[in-house]
């Protein structure tokens, strides 16, 4: 059974669970979308290395042109118009503010995003900043990395640079996007910048990071002390693919490495023990850090895209689990199973096991190869179908008492999907890689359609 067949994209949402005030946005981010990436001073990130090193990304592709944002940003304004959102997730190349990680600020990179910035203001669209999603300057990388303490130091120092310029226009900032892939993905599995297997690298570098998250904290408030500041990680519900002892005590390591290992130390709960046996590598812990990590957040956001299926791996690397496919269950163009259940479940978690205060669904959205048809139409009814089920399943877990504030679709159009290159498309507005020109996409005409729906409380695809 597909998806498409087993549900219907005219069920109703509860859209009165959600606040009046409720922020409907569109993701993306730098490496992905903006090209022009020796313009205007910007230095080389370790996605400029990584993506160049042959063999690392499908098709061979890279960010040197994406979808050319950098020069078109004005007409993707008018695409979010098109869509009717009403905020904006974007992040900021660290290379195009201090090209060299920790040198001399580059006016003009700053001056792009200021530019951008009220661009949105102007379109009544609220800009909400990341300041870090992957591409660290490659000069840090060289001398070390997130391995090293240093770049945390750096990060903040390049956090209070941004604020300082933009704290005056913009309301919600993340530190981070899903630090996991930075450092698992990234340091251990190497399927990612800068594609390192080293479980030391892997461990020192999750621990910076988070570290760099609390300094940057503290520098994003004194630089704009009225700065709503949060983090965002991708987390997934995990379960065992059997009944199984092993298999449940493999769940609950995958749980610890994909979800508390990140949220645990920023709640003030320190590292998990259980983990740190897992991984068996010293933290290069400070006085004063634990606290630092803890900074009081604003906000947390979830990026959600698919549970985890797991089962014992004592073979292979930490957290010694490995994911099990399913049979007969959706799955999206990634491969990745389709639940939208786990979105309620995780948002219920942040309520209740972490306290969340502000919740943002900072990305959600699926991959599929759409293809324009001669009549320049989009047809993607599974995305369209994983797209209403998954807004579904946000506005249960509100009316459950979850403080969900905002979702953020992934993603305003096709982009570069890292090692997958171009050929993975998660967007609402198509993207032609030959021409750049954006079409519209069933889909996103639906999320139109749900943003007017929560507008006048009524049910989309029934009026
Ligand atoms: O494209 C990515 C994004 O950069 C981070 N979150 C997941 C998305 C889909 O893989």
């Amino acid at each position: 059974m597909t998806p498409v067949e087993r549900t219907s994209v005219s069920d109703p949402i509860d859209f009165a669970a959600l606040p009046d005030d409720f922020t409907w946005g569109v993701a993306t981010s730098a490496y992905q979308i903006e090209g022009a990436v020796a313009e205007d001073g910007r230095g080389p990130s370790i996605w400029d290395t990584y993506a160049h090193t042959p063999g690392m990304i499908d098709n061979g592709d890279t960010g040197d042109r994406a979808c050319d944002h950098y020069h078109r940003w004005r007409a993707d304004i008018g695409l979010m118009r098109q869509l009717g959102v009403g905020g904006y997730r974007f992040s900021i190349a660290w290379p195009r503010i201090r090209p060299e990680g920790d040198g001399p600020v580059n006016a003009a990179g700053l001056a792009f995003y200021d530019r951008l910035v009220d661009g949105l203001l102007e379109a009544g669209i609220a800009p909400f900043v990341t300041l870090y999603h992957w591409d660290l300057p490659q000069a840090l990388q060289d001398r070390g990395g997130w391995p090293v303490r240093e770049t945390a130091e750096h990060f903040a120092a390049y956090a209070a640079v941004v604020a300082g310029k933009l704290g005056d226009r913009v309301s919600h900032w993340a530190t981070l996007n899903e630090p996991l892939c930075s450092a698992w993905i990234g340091h251990l599995e190497g399927r990612m910048a800068p594609g390192h297997t080293d479980l030391t690298a892997a461990v020192r570098a999750s621990y910076h990071l988070l570290l760099g998250h609390g300094l940057a904290v503290q520098a994003i408030r004194s630089a704009a002390p009225d700065a709503r500041v949060g983090l965002v990680n991708n987390l997934s519900t995990v379960e065992p693919a059997s009944g199984s002892e092993a298999d449940a005590a493999a769940a609950r390591r995958m749980d610890g490495h994909t979800n508390r290992w990140w949220l645990d130390p920023v709640h003030g709960r320190g590292f998990p023990d259980d983990m740190r046996e897992v991984y068996g590598v010293p933290l290069p812990e400070r006085a004063g850090d634990p606290e630092t990590l803890a900074q009081p957040l604003d906000w947390l956001g979830l990026n959600y895209y698919s549970p985890a299926v797991v089962a014992a791996d004592p073979d292979g690397p930490p957290p010694f689990a490995r994911p099990v496919r399913r049979p007969q269950v959706p799955r999206t163009g990634m491969d990745w199973e389709i639940d939208a259940d786990g979105i309620e479940t995780l948002l219920l978690r942040l309520t209740h096991e972490y306290g969340a205060r502000t919740l943002h669904v900072t990305e959600n959205g699926s991959a599929y190869p759409d293809v324009i048809r001669p009549d320049g139409t989009v047809a993607d009814p599974e995305r369209t179908d994983y797209l209403h089920r998954h807004v579904a399943a946000c506005a249960r877990a509100a009316r459950k008492g979850a403080p969900l504030a905002g979702y953020f679709a992934w993603s305003l159009m096709d982009n570069f999907e890292w090692a997958y290159g171009y050929d993975k498309r998660f967007g609402l507005f198509h993207v032609d890689r030959a021409t750049q020109v954006r079409t519209l996409k069933d889909s996103g005409r639906h999320y139109a359609g749900l943003i007017r729906g929560h507008a006048r409380r009524g049910t989309p695809g029934t009026s």
